[in-house]
Protein backbone atom coordinates (compact mmCIF):
# COMPACT_ATOMS: atom_id res chain seq x y z
CA UNK A 1 0.00 0.00 0.00
CA UNK A 2 2.52 2.71 -1.24
CA UNK A 3 -0.04 5.07 -2.64
CA UNK A 4 -2.39 4.90 0.36
CA UNK A 5 -4.15 7.96 1.14
CA UNK A 6 -3.16 10.04 -1.72
CA UNK A 7 -4.23 11.32 -4.66
CA UNK A 8 -3.44 10.65 -8.64
CA UNK A 9 -4.06 11.93 -11.69
CA UNK A 10 -3.39 9.85 -14.50
CA UNK A 11 -3.73 11.16 -18.32
CA UNK A 12 -3.89 8.89 -21.33
CA UNK A 13 -5.78 6.25 -18.80
CA UNK A 14 -8.15 5.01 -21.07
CA UNK A 15 -5.61 1.78 -22.53
CA UNK A 16 -2.20 0.72 -22.88
CA UNK A 17 0.69 2.34 -20.57
CA UNK A 18 -1.92 4.97 -18.12
CA UNK A 19 -4.59 2.34 -18.16
CA UNK A 20 -2.04 0.03 -16.69
CA UNK A 21 -0.83 2.87 -14.14
CA UNK A 22 -3.83 3.82 -13.32
CA UNK A 23 -4.65 0.16 -12.06
CA UNK A 24 -1.35 -0.30 -10.60
CA UNK A 25 -2.14 3.16 -8.16
CA UNK A 26 -5.12 1.75 -7.17
CA UNK A 27 -3.58 -1.56 -5.95
CA UNK A 28 -1.57 0.27 -4.01
CA UNK A 29 -4.27 2.72 -1.83
CA UNK A 30 -4.52 5.77 -4.32
CA UNK A 31 -7.51 7.42 -5.03
CA UNK A 32 -6.95 7.58 -9.09
CA UNK A 33 -8.85 9.71 -11.41
CA UNK A 34 -8.36 8.54 -15.00
CA UNK A 35 -8.73 10.98 -18.04
CA UNK A 36 -8.68 10.61 -21.59
CA UNK A 37 -10.33 11.87 -24.76
CA UNK A 38 -11.63 8.18 -24.84
CA UNK A 39 -14.49 7.03 -23.38
CA UNK A 40 -13.45 3.59 -22.70
CA UNK A 41 -11.82 5.30 -19.87
CA UNK A 42 -14.80 4.52 -18.03
CA UNK A 43 -14.95 0.99 -18.41
CA UNK A 44 -11.00 0.90 -16.71
CA UNK A 45 -12.16 3.06 -13.64
CA UNK A 46 -15.23 0.91 -12.99
CA UNK A 47 -12.65 -2.25 -13.28
CA UNK A 48 -10.85 -0.85 -10.63
CA UNK A 49 -14.05 0.31 -8.46
CA UNK A 50 -15.26 -3.25 -8.93
CA UNK A 51 -11.21 -4.55 -7.74
CA UNK A 52 -12.52 -2.97 -4.71
CA UNK A 53 -9.99 0.14 -5.37
CA UNK A 54 -11.17 3.84 -5.73
CA UNK A 55 -11.29 5.49 -9.52
CA UNK A 56 -13.66 7.45 -11.09
CA UNK A 57 -13.09 8.75 -14.89
CA UNK A 58 -13.54 12.15 -15.89
CA UNK A 59 -13.49 12.91 -19.76
CA UNK A 60 -11.19 15.53 -20.89
CA UNK A 61 -8.56 17.01 -24.05
CA UNK A 62 -5.19 17.62 -21.79
CA UNK A 63 -4.37 19.76 -24.91
CA UNK A 64 -6.92 22.51 -23.77
CA UNK A 65 -6.67 24.64 -20.88
CA UNK A 66 -10.58 24.77 -19.86
CA UNK A 67 -10.81 21.30 -19.99
CA UNK A 68 -7.62 20.59 -17.78
CA UNK A 69 -8.47 23.36 -15.26
CA UNK A 70 -11.70 21.80 -14.98
CA UNK A 71 -10.34 18.32 -14.67
CA UNK A 72 -8.23 19.38 -12.14
CA UNK A 73 -11.18 20.86 -10.07
CA UNK A 74 -13.00 17.89 -10.22
CA UNK A 75 -10.24 15.60 -8.93
CA UNK A 76 -9.56 18.24 -5.66
CA UNK A 77 -13.96 18.38 -5.32
CA UNK A 78 -14.11 14.26 -5.61
CA UNK A 79 -11.12 13.33 -3.53
CA UNK A 80 -10.26 16.34 -1.63
CA UNK A 81 -6.43 16.63 -2.37
CA UNK A 82 -4.36 15.93 -5.39
CA UNK A 83 -0.25 14.45 -4.72
CA UNK A 84 0.54 12.56 -7.64
CA UNK A 85 0.26 13.71 -11.46
CA UNK A 86 1.72 10.75 -14.25
CA UNK A 87 1.23 12.64 -17.25
CA UNK A 88 0.66 9.40 -19.87
CA UNK A 89 -1.19 10.78 -22.76
CA UNK A 90 0.71 11.28 -26.20
CA UNK A 91 0.78 10.79 -30.10
CA UNK A 92 2.76 9.65 -32.43
CA UNK A 93 2.19 10.68 -36.14
CA UNK A 94 5.48 9.76 -38.43
CA UNK A 95 7.13 12.23 -41.13
CA UNK A 96 10.29 13.99 -41.41
CA UNK A 97 10.23 17.70 -41.58
CA UNK A 98 9.50 17.16 -45.57
CA UNK A 99 6.35 15.34 -45.33
CA UNK A 100 4.86 16.43 -41.68
CA UNK A 101 2.03 18.66 -42.27
CA UNK A 102 2.24 21.73 -39.65
CA UNK A 103 -0.94 21.26 -38.01
CA UNK A 104 0.08 17.84 -37.45
CA UNK A 105 3.67 19.75 -35.43
CA UNK A 106 1.50 21.89 -33.93
CA UNK A 107 -1.06 19.15 -32.61
CA UNK A 108 2.33 16.68 -31.63
CA UNK A 109 3.14 19.72 -29.22
CA UNK A 110 -0.39 20.49 -27.73
CA UNK A 111 -1.05 16.42 -26.64
CA UNK A 112 3.04 15.49 -26.06
CA UNK A 113 4.51 18.84 -24.18
CA UNK A 114 1.71 21.99 -23.65
CA UNK A 115 -0.54 18.98 -21.34
CA UNK A 116 1.85 19.00 -19.12
CA UNK A 117 2.15 22.44 -18.78
CA UNK A 118 -1.40 22.85 -18.21
CA UNK A 119 -1.44 19.92 -15.55
CA UNK A 120 1.40 21.43 -13.98
CA UNK A 121 0.29 25.06 -13.81
CA UNK A 122 -3.45 24.10 -12.51
CA UNK A 123 -2.35 21.06 -10.45
CA UNK A 124 1.23 22.16 -9.01
CA UNK A 125 -0.79 24.95 -6.71
CA UNK A 126 -3.26 21.64 -5.41
CA UNK A 127 -0.11 19.64 -4.77
CA UNK A 128 1.25 22.63 -2.66
CA UNK A 129 -1.92 22.85 -0.26
CA UNK A 130 -1.15 18.96 0.08
CA UNK A 131 2.54 19.39 1.09
CA UNK A 132 3.94 18.20 -1.74
CA UNK A 133 4.05 15.03 -4.42
CA UNK A 134 5.47 13.67 -7.53
CA UNK A 135 4.75 14.31 -11.14
CA UNK A 136 5.64 11.97 -13.55
CA UNK A 137 6.30 12.79 -17.10
CA UNK A 138 6.24 10.33 -19.68
CA UNK A 139 9.21 10.76 -22.11
CA UNK A 140 10.76 8.20 -24.62
CA UNK A 141 13.79 6.19 -25.37
CA UNK A 142 13.26 9.45 -28.48
CA UNK A 143 14.11 11.98 -24.93
CA UNK A 144 17.58 10.47 -25.56
CA UNK A 145 18.38 9.52 -28.62
CA UNK A 146 16.78 10.38 -32.29
CA UNK A 147 15.49 8.14 -34.51
CA UNK A 148 14.56 8.70 -38.89
CA UNK A 149 11.11 9.79 -39.84
CA UNK A 150 9.59 10.86 -36.18
CA UNK A 151 10.52 14.93 -36.11
CA UNK A 152 7.66 15.82 -34.47
CA UNK A 153 7.36 13.06 -31.82
CA UNK A 154 11.04 12.97 -30.80
CA UNK A 155 11.10 16.77 -30.81
CA UNK A 156 8.90 16.79 -28.51
CA UNK A 157 10.09 13.81 -26.27
CA UNK A 158 13.58 15.88 -26.06
CA UNK A 159 10.98 18.68 -24.70
CA UNK A 160 9.31 16.91 -22.21
CA UNK A 161 13.07 15.47 -20.65
CA UNK A 162 14.04 19.10 -20.41
CA UNK A 163 10.51 20.63 -19.15
CA UNK A 164 11.00 17.83 -16.53
CA UNK A 165 14.66 18.80 -15.67
CA UNK A 166 13.58 22.91 -15.51
CA UNK A 167 10.41 22.10 -13.34
CA UNK A 168 12.52 19.96 -11.09
CA UNK A 169 14.68 23.14 -9.91
CA UNK A 170 11.73 25.46 -9.59
CA UNK A 171 9.46 23.16 -6.90
CA UNK A 172 12.00 21.12 -5.04
CA UNK A 173 12.06 23.59 -2.25
CA UNK A 174 8.15 22.83 -2.30
CA UNK A 175 8.92 19.24 -1.85
CA UNK A 176 7.67 18.24 -5.56
CA UNK A 177 9.38 16.04 -7.68
CA UNK A 178 9.24 15.44 -11.14
CA UNK A 179 10.62 12.93 -13.44
CA UNK A 180 10.67 11.50 -16.69
CA UNK A 181 10.18 8.23 -17.72
CA UNK A 182 11.66 7.15 -21.09
CA UNK A 183 10.11 3.95 -22.06
CA UNK A 184 11.45 1.61 -25.08
CA UNK A 185 9.13 -0.27 -27.95
CA UNK A 186 6.20 -1.04 -25.36
CA UNK A 187 2.93 -3.31 -26.25
CA UNK A 188 0.44 -0.76 -27.04
CA UNK A 189 -1.52 0.63 -30.22
CA UNK A 190 0.31 4.36 -29.96
CA UNK A 191 3.28 2.32 -32.24
CA UNK A 192 0.69 0.93 -35.15
CA UNK A 193 2.05 3.47 -37.53
CA UNK A 194 5.60 3.52 -36.63
CA UNK A 195 5.64 -0.12 -36.85
CA UNK A 196 4.91 0.01 -40.62
CA UNK A 197 8.18 2.02 -40.91
CA UNK A 198 10.13 -1.02 -40.34
CA UNK A 199 7.61 -2.70 -42.63
CA UNK A 200 4.96 -3.90 -40.87
CA UNK A 201 5.24 -5.58 -36.75
CA UNK A 202 6.09 -8.91 -38.49
CA UNK A 203 9.45 -7.62 -39.23
CA UNK A 204 10.13 -5.63 -36.58
CA UNK A 205 9.80 -8.90 -34.21
CA UNK A 206 12.02 -10.56 -36.32
CA UNK A 207 15.16 -8.11 -35.52
CA UNK A 208 13.27 -7.38 -31.86
CA UNK A 209 17.39 -8.31 -30.55
CA UNK A 210 18.39 -5.72 -32.89
CA UNK A 211 15.71 -2.85 -32.11
CA UNK A 212 15.59 -4.05 -28.30
CA UNK A 213 18.52 -5.46 -26.35
CA UNK A 214 16.08 -6.96 -24.37
CA UNK A 215 15.02 -9.31 -27.17
CA UNK A 216 11.02 -8.75 -26.74
CA UNK A 217 8.36 -6.16 -26.31
CA UNK A 218 7.81 -4.63 -23.09
CA UNK A 219 4.33 -4.83 -21.11
CA UNK A 220 2.64 -1.70 -19.99
CA UNK A 221 2.51 -3.13 -16.81
CA UNK A 222 6.26 -3.15 -16.69
CA UNK A 223 6.15 0.74 -16.97
CA UNK A 224 3.17 0.97 -14.61
CA UNK A 225 5.99 -0.47 -12.15
CA UNK A 226 8.14 2.46 -12.47
CA UNK A 227 5.88 4.91 -12.95
CA UNK A 228 4.64 3.66 -8.94
CA UNK A 229 8.13 3.72 -8.03
CA UNK A 230 8.26 7.29 -8.92
CA UNK A 231 5.34 8.06 -7.59
CA UNK A 232 6.12 6.32 -4.38
CA UNK A 233 8.04 7.80 -1.27
CA UNK A 234 10.68 4.78 -2.71
CA UNK A 235 11.83 7.71 -4.98
CA UNK A 236 12.57 10.22 -2.57
CA UNK A 237 15.80 11.26 -3.24
CA UNK A 238 14.82 11.85 -7.26
CA UNK A 239 13.93 15.24 -9.13
CA UNK A 240 14.86 16.00 -12.42
CA UNK A 241 15.89 12.55 -13.83
CA UNK A 242 15.38 10.64 -16.63
CA UNK A 243 14.41 7.60 -15.73
CA UNK A 244 15.14 5.00 -18.73
CA UNK A 245 13.22 1.89 -19.25
CA UNK A 246 13.60 0.80 -22.40
CA UNK A 247 14.67 -2.56 -22.93
CA UNK A 248 18.41 -1.47 -23.46
CA UNK A 249 17.98 0.63 -26.87
CA UNK A 250 20.09 3.36 -25.92
CA UNK A 251 22.99 1.02 -24.39
CA UNK A 252 24.13 0.88 -27.58
N1 LIG B 1 4.28 2.28 -26.46
C1 LIG B 1 5.55 2.61 -26.60
O1 LIG B 1 6.36 1.90 -27.21
C2 LIG B 1 6.04 3.89 -25.98
C3 LIG B 1 7.42 4.12 -25.96
C4 LIG B 1 7.90 5.29 -25.42
C5 LIG B 1 7.01 6.21 -24.90
N2 LIG B 1 5.68 5.97 -24.95
C6 LIG B 1 4.78 6.99 -24.42
O2 LIG B 1 3.89 6.42 -23.51
C7 LIG B 1 2.70 7.20 -23.46
C8 LIG B 1 1.49 6.28 -23.50
O3 LIG B 1 1.43 5.65 -24.71
P1 LIG B 1 0.88 4.17 -24.89
O4 LIG B 1 2.01 3.38 -25.39
O5 LIG B 1 0.13 3.70 -23.69
O6 LIG B 1 -0.11 4.41 -26.14
P2 LIG B 1 -1.68 4.48 -26.25
O7 LIG B 1 -1.95 5.05 -27.60
O8 LIG B 1 -2.26 3.16 -25.93
O9 LIG B 1 -2.13 5.52 -25.12
C9 LIG B 1 -2.13 6.89 -25.28
C10 LIG B 1 -3.42 7.45 -24.69
O10 LIG B 1 -3.38 8.89 -24.75
C11 LIG B 1 -4.69 9.31 -25.06
N3 LIG B 1 -4.69 10.67 -25.60
C12 LIG B 1 -4.20 11.07 -26.80
N4 LIG B 1 -4.43 12.37 -26.97
C13 LIG B 1 -5.07 12.81 -25.85
C14 LIG B 1 -5.57 14.07 -25.44
N5 LIG B 1 -5.48 15.15 -26.23
N6 LIG B 1 -6.18 14.17 -24.24
C15 LIG B 1 -6.30 13.08 -23.44
N7 LIG B 1 -5.84 11.86 -23.78
C16 LIG B 1 -5.24 11.73 -24.98
C17 LIG B 1 -5.17 8.28 -26.08
O11 LIG B 1 -6.57 8.33 -26.25
C18 LIG B 1 -4.67 6.99 -25.47
O12 LIG B 1 -5.60 6.42 -24.60
C19 LIG B 1 2.81 8.20 -24.61
O13 LIG B 1 3.21 9.45 -24.10
C20 LIG B 1 3.89 7.61 -25.47
O14 LIG B 1 4.58 8.58 -26.24
C21 LIG B 1 5.16 4.83 -25.47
Amino acid sequence: MRLQQKTALVTGAAQGIGASTARRFAQEGAQVVLTDVLESGAAVAQEIRDAGGHAEFYRADISKSAEVQALIHFTVERYGALHVICNVAGINIPGSVLDLDEAIWDRTFEVNVKSMFLTAKYGIPEIKKAGGGSIINTGSANSLVAEPLLSAYVASKGGILMLTKQMALDFAKDNIRVNCVCPGWVDTTINDAHHDLFGGRAVLEQMIEEVQPIGRVIRPEEIADVNLFLASDESSSMTGSAIVCDGGITAK
